[in-house]
This record gives C-alpha cells, structure tokens and sequence, in this order.
C-alpha cells in the first residue's frame, strides 16, 4: 500500500466496508474520538451501537452526528446510556456485535493525579469488562484507546512502540494496563485486538471547558473569550497533534486489516511531526485571527511546567504504515484549519466580528 494517497485510504475502506456491512460497538460514543468514529462508521453504511456514561462526554454530540447523517443512517444508531464499570451492561452491549473500538475512559494526566481511583476504574476495571464481554460474546476483534504516555520517561525520539520507559502518572499506568491485558487476552484465549496509541488528538467536538480540557480546545476557547493563554513551562515543550481524522482512519484499518501479523500489536497513530506549545499558539491565533477583534495581537503568559507532562513527543508512525496501511490525512496546520469553524460557532464568536 506504500504508494497509496491518505485520501484513497479512507475512500477504499469506505468501498470495504460497504461491501461488508457489519454492526459495530463504539464506546464513549458521546466522547470526541467516539463520536468521529460513530459518525464515519453510520456514512459507511455501517449498523452502530455507541454506549456511554455521559461522564465527560455529552447528548450534543450525538445531536451534532445526527446533523451530519442521512436520517437512514441515522436509523442504525443506537445508544445506551451505561457505565463500562458494569459487566452486564457490557455483555449486553457486545451481543451481536462484529467490531469493539473501545474508546470509553476518563482521560487527562492532570485528572488522574487528582482522582486516581476513578482514572483507575474507568480506564483498567471497565477495560477489563469491555474485553471480557467482547471475548465471551465472540467479538471478532477489539480495537482499543491507547495512549503516548505508555512512553513515559523514555528519553528517545521519535516514539517507536517497543521502546517504552516507566509511566509518570496514574493515567499513564492505566493505559499500559490496558495494553498488557489486551495481550494477555490474545495469548491466553487466542483474542484479537488491536491497540492505537493516540498522540494528542483534536478536532471539532473535543471538549473545550472545565480544568482538564486539552490544550487546542482549551487555548481557541481562551482565544475566542478573550481570556488569557497560559502555557506551562518555557513553551518549548512539544507533541505531535494529531487531527482526529487520522484516528478514525487507523481505527478502521484495524478493524478491517487481513494480514494476521497485523493483529494483536500496538501502533503509534500521529503524525510523525513535533510542534512547540509557542508554535502551537501562533497557529491557532494566526486561523483565528478575524473572529474575534484583537485575537492578532494575543499574548500567552507562562506558568510552571506540570507535574507528570512529558518533555517532547513525536510519534514513528512507520508500523502503522507498514502493517495497517496507515496514511495520516492531516497535518496540524490543516487539521487546526478544518476543526476552528466548530469552535467559532461554539463560542458565537463570528457575530461580534460581521
Ligand atoms: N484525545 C486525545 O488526545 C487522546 C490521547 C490518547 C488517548 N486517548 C484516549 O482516547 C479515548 C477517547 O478520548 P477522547 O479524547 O474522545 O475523550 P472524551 O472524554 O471526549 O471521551 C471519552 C468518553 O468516554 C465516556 N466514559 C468515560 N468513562 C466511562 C465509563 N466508565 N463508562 C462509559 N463511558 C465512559 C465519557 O463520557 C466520554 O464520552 C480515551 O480512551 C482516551 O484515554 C485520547
């Protein structure tokens, strides 16, 4: 596939899967990712049950999905509003059900260190029910949220999967569980699952309120309100953004891949880029620059860097290629382009400026 275009990607696994109908389990549908990926899967034809807790995630985005649908495709949705902390609702959830793209789990590194009681049960006691249900009900594959801070304090870069270092938050520490179980389940029981390591992800619908919004949705918030941007440390700390259309791409071709050396593995899903936080605030006031008087002219102010935030992320993004064909579509400058409308019209920012 080495030859192929992003582009091409997601219109051959759209034909692929047309070809194939196939019903579908997302969790934490009514989340960021969930809600990508539940709103692709119902364009491709695709039969969708989103389950979700609505904890961080919320009814407005599956509105928003609605919108974006035909009402026929709509008509293959169904949500259930559970907690993957409940084993019969999981079992319940994975009746029936061809693919699990478990995306459910409380995120934030900052959240974890504050609550790592819930970070725990969300992110290892639901992800255990999810596999366990997904196993007994003969799932034929799980396809999983992992994370970049599986890396940890492991200095090298970019990030090549087998090459991890010790977690530096409870998040973290979670999100390794996952990956050991889901390995486990693959040696002792023969389960197939498939575990994307996401590196920042963001795009429209990513929540921009409360103390642990991510930085994008955070900063076009500050940015759109004329409230102040506080970077963390000196701002040279740096991520690989990656827009969520990439993620939605490499969970499909998880989903779908053939090869058998494909499954039961981990794959970094970025970019393969590193941005600064001072470069990432010239980019999103430079596409917001118009919306709002002033936005131009904004200025971040510094605080001290946070315990439990790694230094540098870049993520090697060649197994993803090689073994899913993975093509990412985005860049972080097109992807702050295709994502700043849904924020402008969140924070009804364009009527101040017209
Ligand atoms: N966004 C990122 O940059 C990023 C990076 C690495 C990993 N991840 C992982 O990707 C997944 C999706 O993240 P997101 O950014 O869409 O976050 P999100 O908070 O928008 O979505 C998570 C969803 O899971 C739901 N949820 C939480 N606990 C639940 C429970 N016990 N039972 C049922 N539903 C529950 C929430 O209500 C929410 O809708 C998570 O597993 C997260 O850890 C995200």
């Amino acid at each position: 596939m080495a030859s192929v275009s992003s582009a091409t990607v997601l219109t051959e696994i759209g034909q692929r899967l047309a070809a194939r109908p196939a019903r579908w389990l997302v969790t934490g549908s009514a989340g960021f990712i969930g809600s990508h990926l539940v709103e692709t899967l119902l364009k491709f034809g695709q039969t969708v049950v989103g389950l979700d807790n609505l904890s961080t995630g919320s009814r407005s985005n599956l509105d928003q999905i609605k919108l974006q649908v035909t009402p026929e495709q709509w008509a293959r949705h169904h949500f259930v509003e559970a907690d993957i902390c409940d084993l019969a609702a999981c079992r319940l959830a994975c009746k029936d059900i061809d693919f699990v793209l478990h995306q459910a789990a409380l995120g934030s590194v900052p959240r974890s260190l504050v609550n790592p009681l819930a970070t725990h049960a969300a992110n290892i006691d639901g992800f255990l029910n999810m596999l366990v249900a997904a196993r007994d009900e003969g799932v034929k594959r799980f396809i999983y949220a992992a994370s970049s801070s599986t890396y940890g304090d492991h200095p090298a870069l970019p990030k090549v999967e087998d090459a991890i270092g010790r977690p530096l938050s409870p998040y973290a520490v979670t999100k390794l569980v996952n990956e050991l179980y889901a390995e486990v389940f693959g040696r002792c029981y023969g389960f197939p699952s498939i575990g994307l390591r996401y590196f920042n992800v963001f795009g429209a619908r990513q929540d921009p309120d409360g103390a642990y919004a991510a930085v994008i949705p955070r900063w076009s918030r500050a940015l759109l309100l004329g409230e102040p941007v506080v970077i963390y440390g000196d701002g040279e700390t740096s991520r690989d953004f990656c827009f969520v259309d990439n993620a939605v791409q490499a969970n499909l071709l998880a989903a779908t891949v053939d090869e058998p050396q494909a499954l039961n593995q981990v794959y970094n899903v970025a970019v393969d880029d590193r941005t600064s936080l001072n470069r990432l605030f010239e980019l999103l006031r430079d596409a917001l620059t118009g919306f709002r008087a002033n936005i131009g002219e904004a200025k971040a102010t510094y605080a001290d860097f946070r315990p439990g935030d790694v230094r540098h992320s870049q993520a090697d993004i060649d197994k993803a290629r090689r073994l899913l064909g993975y093509r990412p579509s985005h860049r972080i400058e097109e992807g702050i382009r295709a994502a700043m409308p849904w924020y402008v019209s969140r924070f009804s920012a364009l009527d101040e400026v017209c």
